[in-house]
């Protein structure tokens, strides 16, 4: 069964946990389907965690299009996200339509993720209009890591004033959905309750009407950086160090391949 807005909502109706999952390959996104993961976020993280840059602001529209069309081909019925890079919807907001526009169209995904509040709510309530729906990201946004000074929490004190208006400003430029990157669980338990939208939590404590997490993070094949609120399921890394060591390992002494692995 494809997950629509309409499966989301409804789950949001009956109290029911929305589950996302940030992604950027096939075969990640073809068990993310199977298990029954709502949605799928091809992230703009896929600049550090997938290319190994220091940031997210390097990732091309190319880029986000070509990981796009991969997740889609693994996760059919999936609800899909992506997220519209740095400088691909800050210009103006005719830029802005035109490369979501073109994101959709492209690649079958259901709806764009963009960063910030009242500086992008013209563009928001134009996309909304036109059919294009738009997931929100406020709190720590990783394209403004040079005005933000460094990963950390946003929202305590002042901040969470201005964290509130923003949340308001999307809802009523018309966002579904807003994710809460490390901002203080108080606050996002508020914005949960006093929403319309759908809130997705990374950072953000238990209160969201929905949790994402990176893949990689999920699997610990992320190791060099583990932000408090990542739970690493499996010890990925280890797992398939291991593998890649028995690999070398039997290629070297000869015990692969066998006869049985080979064609006669
Ligand atoms: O790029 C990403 O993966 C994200 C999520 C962590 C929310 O924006
Ligand atoms: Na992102």
């Amino acid at each position: 069964m494809k997950v629509t807005l309409r499966t989301l909502f409804r789950k949001r109706e009956e109290g029911r946990k929305i589950t996302m999952v940030s992604t950027y390959d096939y075969i990640s996104a073809r068990l993310c389907q199977e298990v029954g993961v709502d949605c799928i976020l091809v992230g703009d993280s896929l600049g550090m965690v997938f290319q190994g840059r220091d940031s997210t602001l390097h990732v091309t529209l190319e880029e986000m299009i070509y990981h796009t069309k991969a997740v889609r081909r693994g996760a059919p019925d999936t609800f899909l996200i992506v997220d519209m890079p740095f400088m691909s919807y800050q210009v103006s907001v005719e830029e802005g339509i035109k490369n979501c526009g073109r994101v959709i169209k492209e690649t079958g995904a259901n709806a764009v993720k963009l960063e910030g509040g009242e500086e992008i709510a013209e563009l928001v309530y134009r996309l909304v209009r036109i059919g294009i729906p738009v997931v929100g990201h406020l709190g720590f946004t990783p394209q403004k890591i040079n005005t933000i000074g460094g990963y950390r929490v946003v929202g305590r004190e002042e901040e969470a004033q201005r964290i509130r208006q923003d949340f308001k400003t999307l809802e009523d430029a018309g966002a579904f959905m807003v994710v809460l990157e490390a901002v203080p669980w108080q606050l996002a338990k508020e914005l949960t309750h006093t929403s319309r939208s759908i809130t997705v939590g990374i950072g953000a404590g238990p209160y969201c009407h929905g949790q994402v997490l990176v893949f990689y993070d999920i699997v610990g094949l992320v190791e060099d950086v583990k932000p408090k609120f990542v739970r690493r399921y499996i010890d990925g890394a280890g797992l398939f160090r291991e593998a890649l060591r028995r690999f070398v390992q039997d290629v070297e002494t000869g015990a692969y391949p066998s006869e049985e692995e080979s064609y006669g």
